[in-house]
């Protein structure tokens, strides 16, 4: 049994965070950080808001565009590495916070890749016959795991959340709506590049730990850029050979955004055009697990993706994990 997307949903805080504002706050202007990331703006979470409120926020939007109700919500997987707290996992509150019955409901942790591995986990329960109706989250709060001080990382990323509604396929007819390919993958060699070093049992919170920032997040950019473009080059590429179709009849590339220039060499290395590639990182910037359902459903809502498109997701973060899904809408 195929799987397919019912309903896509979102949510973003409302207060705007510019380049220019961070430009205060580190040594950095709104030309650099357009120049090597495509970003102008993100979005930040107020303290009234936590990383459940706003997976519940774009899940119900899902279910509402889906026509479910909660009450037939069967799993829920949240994708996040900003969780409400270490235990329970965020996915328990998202169930109340949706008023979904006793599903099962757990969080995975597969920082930019998480959403295609959320979706890969969900394509499975339901081929197997567990699920009927599950929902699927990508959500990130990051603006509280960031050093503010650290010019390196702080200029990339916001906060927001993007959910998908699964279910089985009920058509099978050639050109209905379904899940056709994913592929997913792991490089553990390269955790220390992008990691939070502390706050974790490994190294728990102590003063030195609060003094270094060790608390927050660590990245060393060049070395996850040099993989980027070619792991998530070949993972697009296993996805549409699993599809059994070719570039040409991709109607969009809805890829993680985390770099303006990351995007455009894995669009030129797969050979899509430029006018197929969607983006919105100019103002969310790099949401991590959120980012491709918000790009999804933000242009479903517009009325740019049709029912019907092929649509080939692509992501790659922390880990490194990196992975493709691609769908026909
Ligand atoms: N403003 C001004 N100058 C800066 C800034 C800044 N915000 N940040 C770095 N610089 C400086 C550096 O200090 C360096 O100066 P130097 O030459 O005097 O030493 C110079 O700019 C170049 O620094 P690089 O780190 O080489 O800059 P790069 O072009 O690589 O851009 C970036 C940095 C944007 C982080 C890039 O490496 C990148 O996007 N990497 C991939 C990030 C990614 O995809 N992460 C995975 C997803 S996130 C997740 O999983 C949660």
């Amino acid at each position: 049994m195929r799987a397919q997307i019912l309903g896509t949903g979102h949510f973003l805080p409302d207060s705007v965070r510019t380049n220019d504002d961070i430009a205060k706050m580190v040594d950095t202007s709104d030309e650099w950080i357009r120049e090597r990331t495509g970003i102008r703006e993100r979005r930040i979470a107020g303290p009234e808001l936590q990383n459940s409120d706003m997976a519940a926020g774009a899940a119900k939007r899902a279910l509402e565009a889906a026509g479910v109700d909660p009450r037939e919500v069967d799993l829920i997987i949240v994708a996040t590495v900003t969780g409400d707290h270490p235990m329970p996992a965020t996915a328990v509150l998202v169930q109340q916070k949706i008023g979904a019955p006793n599903c099962p409901a757990f969080d995975i942790s597969a920082a930019c890749a998480g959403f295609v591995y959320a979706l890969t986990i969900a394509d499975s329960f339901i081929a197997t016959g567990r699920a009927r109706r599950a929902v699927i989250i990508g959500v990130e709060l990051l603006s509280r795991i960031l050093n503010w001080q650290d010019r390196g990382t702080c200029i990339l990323f916001g906060d927001g959340a993007g959910a998908v509604v699964v279910g089985p396929q009920e058509d099978d007819s050639a050109g209905a709506s379904a899940v056709l390919g994913t592929s997913i993958h792991t490089d553990g060699s390269l955790a220390p590049s992008l990691i939070i070093p502390a706050g974790g049992t490994a190294k728990p919170v102590t003063a030195e730990v609060l003094a270094l920032a060790e608390n927050k997040v660590f990245m060393r950019g060049q070395d996850i850029f040099k993989v980027a473009v070619k792991n998530l080059t070949s993972t697009c590429k296993q996805a549409l050979e699993k599809g059994g179709i070719t570039i040409d009849q991709v109607d969009w590339l809805c890829s993680h955004q985390a770099n303006l220039r990351i995007l455009d060499q894995v669009a030129s290395r797969l050979g899509i055009a430029p006018d197929k590639v969607l983006t919105n990182i100019e103002r969310v910037g790099n949401t991590s697990s959120a980012s491709i359902p918000i790009l999804l459903d933000e242009n479903v809502r517009t009325g740019k993706i049709k029912k019907g498109d092929t649509v080939l997701m692509c992501g790659l973060g922390a880990g490194i994990s990196w992975g493709s899904a691609l769908i026909r809408l």
